[in-house]
């Protein structure tokens, strides 16, 4: 099938290939295991159900290929067959789905796939199961199965985090010499290298990948399989979700033992980092339908002050004038909040108010924290609550990311859009959009530390408290703040020119 071209100007020479490529319209798929609304555990889901939005609004046949999850059946959406994949080959045996069309992003232009197999899918959770790598093992073989039962040769497979990992192994090794992926690139981006699906290399043959593929210079992990190593060896281009994730990543501190491999690759120009955006069309708090008052930087103090008393009486604290600090978070180690834990007898004694929305780990963390400060911390937790989440980001008037590394980091970027002021540790993609507020020069969106520690975490609520308790220096804060923009349209651009391009011209004979 031949690839669409868009109408070139006349007369202009083709020889600028870079122009030539980004005009063209590319056929991509994403890979992934969440999709906002579809399921979401995290920012991944957020970007995969804005990302693909954004590029299919630049002339992209965009479509996503996720697993249909026991919750997604509870979202509002209209799905259909559109056909049946009865014989996936694995090792010794076959698997047996169907695919199924959301309308989910339909008027978006992006087309989604779901992946329907009541045994391995229709679950609590959506991941952190004994068989996960048979779950995501067949979104990695149903990726390259379903472009061929549908007769759609894409130009990009776009992959996201180990869940997916497998796509890039196996197109390199059991579908190599496949025709029909002549011309198909692979892209892994890296979410989050920490999350890595490593498994007992017996698996190996039940996947059905070839022996080769167990060594390492390939899957193998200190003698397990690791699904990530097939995004992070196979893939043609690496990205990361902020341009300093990229760098970090290459270090022993922030590589978890990949560094080496990641240093190899950067190394033959196939590391990127390009920094996530924000759906403005969820994430406006001047349309946001969530909020009991809509406000934009001209109504700033009247909206602000509706939607802090509005969050206080929803979570039953009393509004005693004090800084609303707020949290929206996954409750994993990766986000720091144990040290939160540490300093909170020293925060208590400050004018500040905690409202916390998480699930993950650290639950009982904050669930003691809030037993023994009951006026001042609340908490509501083990729960992803979306209305609250908005309430939160609208109605604290700064919002908490001690995060230990931060790949990118969604909340902080949703927080300054609402005015709120981020109070984040200089790591990763938290760097790269948090600027420190300096009330000299009036510059910066946010208050940022390195070196996290109770005392750095403390001296810097404490900066943003003489801050807050100035209302027009805060305001200048805030105002900074809402303008930082993170709009999708420019890292989608960058997605085509410094990524899928390359890809295509770097893709692995
Ligand atoms: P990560 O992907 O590491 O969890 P991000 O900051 O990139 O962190 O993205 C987190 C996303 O998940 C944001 O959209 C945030 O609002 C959302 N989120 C996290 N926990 C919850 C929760 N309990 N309820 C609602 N939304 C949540
Ligand atoms: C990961 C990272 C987070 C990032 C998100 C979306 O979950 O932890 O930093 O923003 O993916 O890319």
């Amino acid at each position: 099938m031949g690839r669409k071209m868009k109408s070139q100007t006349t007369g202009q020479k083709r020889t600028a290939t870079k122009k030539a490529t980004v005009e063209r319209k590319l056929r991509v798929l994403f890979v992934v295991s969440e999709m906002f609304p579809l399921a979401k555990t995290g920012g991944l889901a957020d970007v995969a159900g804005s990302l693909p939005k954004a590029l299919a609004k630049r002339g992209h046949d965009v479509r996503v290929l996720m697993p249909k999850y026991r919750a997604t059946y509870s979202i509002d959406h209209r799905s259909e067959r559109v056909v049946d994949l009865p014989q996936i080959p694995f090792g010794g045996f076959t698997l047996g789905c169907g695919i199924d069309e959301s309308d989910a992003l339909k008027d978006d232009g992006v087309t989604v796939y779901l992946i329907e197999h009541f045994g391995l899918y229709d679950r609590d959770r959506l991941y952190g199961y004994d068989d996960d790598w048979v779950r995501f093992g067949l979104l990695s073989k149903v990726a390259l199965e379903l472009p061929k039962a549908i007769n759609w040769q894409p130009d990009i497979i776009h992959c996201h985090d180990w869940q997916s990992g497998l796509v890039s192994a196996y197109l390199r090794t059991v579908y190599n010499e496949d025709p029909f992926f002549a011309n198909t690139a692979t892209v892994f981006t890296i979410h989050n290298l920490a999350y890595q699906g490593n498994f007992d290399p017996s698996v190996r043959e039940a996947l059905g990948l070839p022996p080769e593929t167990f060594q390492v210079h390939g899957l193998e992990f200190h003698g397990r399989l690791s699904f990530i190593k097939g995004g992070l060896y196979y893939a043609d281009v690496l990205t990361t979700v902020s341009p300093k994730y990229a760098q970090e990543i290459q270090t022993e501190e922030f590589g978890e033992g990949m560094h080496g491999l990641l240093r190899d690759r950067a190394a033959q120009g196939r590391l990127v980092g390009i920094l996530n955006g924000i759906d403005y069309e969820i994430w406006n708090p001047a349309t946001d339908e969530y909020l009991p008052v809509r406000y934009d930087s001209r109504t700033l103090v009247k909206g602000k002050t509706a939607n802090k008393q509005a969050l206080l009486e929803r979570v039953g604290l009393k509004d005693g004038g004090e800084m609303v600090v707020g949290v929206v978070s996954r409750l994993a180690h990766q986000k720091g909040f144990d040290i939160v834990a540490q300093a909170t007898e020293a925060l208590m004694n400050l004018p500040v108010k905690l409202v916390v929305l998480g699930a993950g780990e650290q639950e009982p963390l904050f669930a003691e924290l809030q037993k023994r400060y009951p006026e001042k911390i609340a908490t509501r937790l083990g729960v992803v609550d979306e209305e609250l989440a908005h309430l939160i980001y609208a109605g604290s008037d700064a919002f908490l990311m001690p995060s230990r590394f931060e790949p990118c980091g969604l909340g902080q970027m949703i927080a300054m859009k609402y005015g709120t002021a981020p109070i984040v540790h200089a790591v990763g993609g938290l760097a790269d959009t948090v600027q420190d507020f300096d009330p000299k020069t009036k510059k910066g969106n946010g208050f940022s530390f390195t070196g996290l520690t109770v005392e750095n975490l403390l001296a810097t609520v404490e900066r943003a408290l003489s801050v807050y308790r100035d209302s027009k220096l805060w305001q200048t804060l805030q105002k900074n703040a809402m303008k930082s923009d993170f709009s999708w349209n420019k890292s989608a651009q960058d997605y085509e020119v410094k990524v899928y391009t390359p890809a295509l011209q770097l893709r692995r004979k």
